[in-house]
């Protein structure tokens, strides 16, 4: 049931990751029958961000009040009904309406659906499965690009809008039969019911008692738990909510969704004229995010935070100057390298600026607070996603496919500095470990130097 209820949540990734790709490959066939001013066109791409930010902002009251399983089954219908009124526009005004809700589905969920998984899955596998929903949303990412080859032809952008409602349908009908969460049934109604639905997700037989003490244990301390977003301004939480806002900024001006978002038109700034290459190109550049979110999963826990989010960060900047050189003096680099420069470039990012302010946002913040800042995060999250989205269109306009690649590049130089200044090496050091080291008010920073003195 475990497995079953991860995989089902996972969909609310897999439908993030379709509806942020589908724009890129059905932009060309779309503007044949609408065609888009450079504003109309940043918008209708950015309405997917801008709706996931208010879906952030009111999902974690949402699933206090009406439960976990009940949120995610109002967000499915809303997939649903977004990809097919997406399909079914009759101006453009409508699209940018459709994905406005399919934005809002998509933001309540990815709230929803990883608390969902963290709340029911076994202490010892939590990270592990909580981490599949970023892999699904990489896996909605290649999806949407294969779909770019599997349907061809005037119109079809129709047919790729509206097969989001497969998925979203697959994802209701899952969820009828999933049980809530114990924890969310454990305060609101009661002992009883949630010792049936943790019943439902261990092995027949396994004992559950100690488990569900353990729940009610954290459900009487939560019900402590502060809703004032002013109380992430103590002193001694602002560090975290420096750390976990400003991984989510860097995350998003690193372009990151400009290339999921408009990668078929940067192949064409980057001098790829074949809309077949430039197809094909975009996929590679899915399957690169996909395989190497894989291998993140495997390093994040081995090689620690900091040294990844350096590493990727360097990547990422190297990889878009490269790039922005390679559209400056055409002829210096053959083709093929900006291809490599391009997948380089998201494999920098996978392997670090993907996962990372996820896993280093649900550590940072002390438990009172939890829940706020990773809202918090989220928004910086969304809001940023928008920012970038809205105005790619704009600065391609203006300062054109290089200039937007060194400004991006710039800012993933900062990450560098923001990470060895700022982040702490939370690796292996346990939850309590990191609230205890925030009270004592030395930086956060320091958290990954041992106190003297202290043995392991
Ligand atoms: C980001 C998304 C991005 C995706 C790409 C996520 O971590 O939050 O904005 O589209 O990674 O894989």
């Amino acid at each position: 049931m475990l497995y079953f209820l991860v995989a089902i949540a996972a969909i609310a990734g897999l439908l993030f990751g379709y509806d942020e790709g589908i724009i890129g490959v059905a932009r060309p066939l779309l503007v044949k029958d609408y065609p888009l001013s450079q504003f109309v066109d940043g918008f209708m791409s950015a309405a997917v961000p801008l709706g996931a930010l208010a879906g952030a902002i009111i999902a974690g009251r949402l699933t206090e009040r009406f439960g976990r399983r009940r949120v995610l089954m109002g967000a499915a219908a809303l997939f649903a009904i977004g990809a097919l009124a997406a399909a079914a526009i009759g101006a453009i005004w409508q699209l940018v309406l459709a994905r406005l809700v399919l934005g809002l589905a998509i933001g309540v969920a990815a709230v929803t659906a990883p608390l969902y998984i963290a709340e029911t899955a076994p202490l010892s596998i939590r990270g592990a499965l909580v981490s599949t929903y970023q892999l699904a949303i990489t896996f909605g990412i290649v999806a949407s690009y294969l779909m770019g080859i599997a349907i061809t032809g005037d119109g079809t952008w129709r047919s790729m809008f509206g097969l989001g409602c497969v998925p979203g349908l697959l994802f209701l009908l899952g969820l009828i039969f999933l049980p809530e969460s114990p924890r969310w049934l454990m305060m609101h109604r009661g002992r009883t019911e949630a010792a049936a639905s943790l019943r439902r997700l261990r092995k027949a037989g396994a004992a559950i008692e100690a488990e569900l003490d353990e729940i009610e244990a954290a459900v009487r301390s939560s019900a402590k738990a502060s809703t004032h977003v002013s109380d992430l301004m103590t002193p001694y939480v602002k560090p975290a909510l420096i750390v976990g806002m400003g991984l989510f900024f860097l995350q998003q001006l690193s372009g990151i969704n400009a290339v999921i978002y408009y990668a078929p038109v940067i192949f064409e700034h980057a001098g790829f004229g074949n809309a077949q290459t430039q197809v094909l190109a975009t996929i590679g550049i899915g399957m690169v995010n996909f395989l190497t979110t894989i291998l993140a999963m495997l390093l994040i826990d081995r090689w620690g935070r900091r040294p990844l989010l350096v590493f990727g960060f360097l990547g990422t900047a190297i990889s878009l100057l490269l790039i922005a050189v390679a559209v400056l003096v055409p002829g210096l680099l053959p083709e093929w390298m900006v291809i490599v420069c391009l997948a380089a470039y998201i494999a920098s990012f996978a392997i670090s600026l993907g996962p990372l302010p996820f896993v280093v946002m649900s550590e940072i913040f002390p438990l009172r607070v939890r829940g706020i800042g990773m809202g918090m995060a989220s928004v910086s999250n969304w809001g940023f996603n928008f920012v970038v989205v809205f105005a790619f269109p704009l600065l391609l306009e203006s300062i054109g496919l290089a200039g937007t690649f060194i400004l991006f590049a710039v800012v993933c130089l900062a990450g560098v500095a923001f990470t060895l200044v700022r982040v702490p090496e939370t690796n292996g050091i346990s939850l309590e470990q990191i609230e205890a080291h925030l009270q004592t008010s030395r930086p956060l920073v320091e958290l990954s130097a041992r106190p003297r003195g202290e043995t392991v």
